[in-house]
């Protein structure tokens, strides 16, 4: 049996963390489609790049080759970026690379044909409304700003990545503006996605509600899947 399952939601919302159980509980591959985003945010900032001006950071969608390998790996051009994409820096900017028409279609397309090869969880802000509109499973995976950006400034801090909550809230809630106001395929819950609310739910929590709409929806044998 093969599925899909779509979790969209805001910044920092946990969606990968909870994404990433979920895939190895129904041993399906999981896909982080925000870390290709933020791949080539990182390769326009090694070429001093204005990731503000559109036209320049279009210009090398040909030049960027981002491949995701098991064990969260990203690479960019053959390089691991897999660290050097999470910092507050990129995090900063990739809104602004993610508003691009042209690049979301590139990236969609590849996002597209990984899905179409076996069963997925892939998490991002346009799976459910457009990369996978005919997912199996939608979910929509909330929390309040404060505590989404606590959730964020806590992971930072024990990555040994610097910053202050005060940043990580401002960011938090910018990228929530730039995401949900763009043009072109923006941040909202599709009209068959199942809202999930997890500021007051723990990880294991959200990861047992996840599997329970899954079961629902896909009856009981999903658990034997084996990609
Ligand atoms: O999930 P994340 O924080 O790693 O995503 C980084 C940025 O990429 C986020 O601010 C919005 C964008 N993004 C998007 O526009 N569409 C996706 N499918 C995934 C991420």
């Amino acid at each position: 049996m093969k599925v899909s399952i779509a979790i969209d939601g805001p910044a920092a919302a946990g969606k990968s963390t909870v994404a990433k159980i979920v895939a190895k509980k129904l041993h399906i591959t999981y896909i982080d489609t925000g870390a290709m985003y933020r791949a080539y945010t990182y390769y326009c900032l090694e070429h001093g790049i204005d990731c503000q001006d559109e036209a320049a950071c279009c210009a090398v969608i040909d030049e960027v080759n981002i491949e995701l390998l098991p064990g969260d790996k990203v690479l960019c051009n053959g390089e691991d970026v897999s660290e050097a994409i999470r910092t507050p820096y990129v995090s900063s900017q990739v809104s602004y690379i993610a508003s691009y028409k042209d690049i979301r279609l590139a990236l969609v397309e590849k996002q597209r044909e990984m899905a179409g090869r076996k069963s997925v969880i892939m998490d991002g802000r346009d799976i459910g409304t457009y990369v996978l509109p005919n997912a199996d499973v939608k979910i929509y995976q909330i929390a309040s700003v404060e505590t989404r950006a606590i959730r964020r400034y806590d992971e930072n801090i024990s990555k040994g990545i610097d910053c202050t909550l005060e940043e990580v809230l401002e960011d938090v809630r910018k990228r929530d503006y730039i995401d949900s106001h763009r043009d072109f395929a923006p941040l909202k819950a599709a009209p068959d996605s199942v809202l999930l609310d997890t500021s007051y739910l723990t990880v294991d929590q959200v990861v047992d509600a996840i599997i329970e709409i899954v079961e629902e929806k896909m009856g009981k044998e999903v658990l034997t899947l084996n990609g």
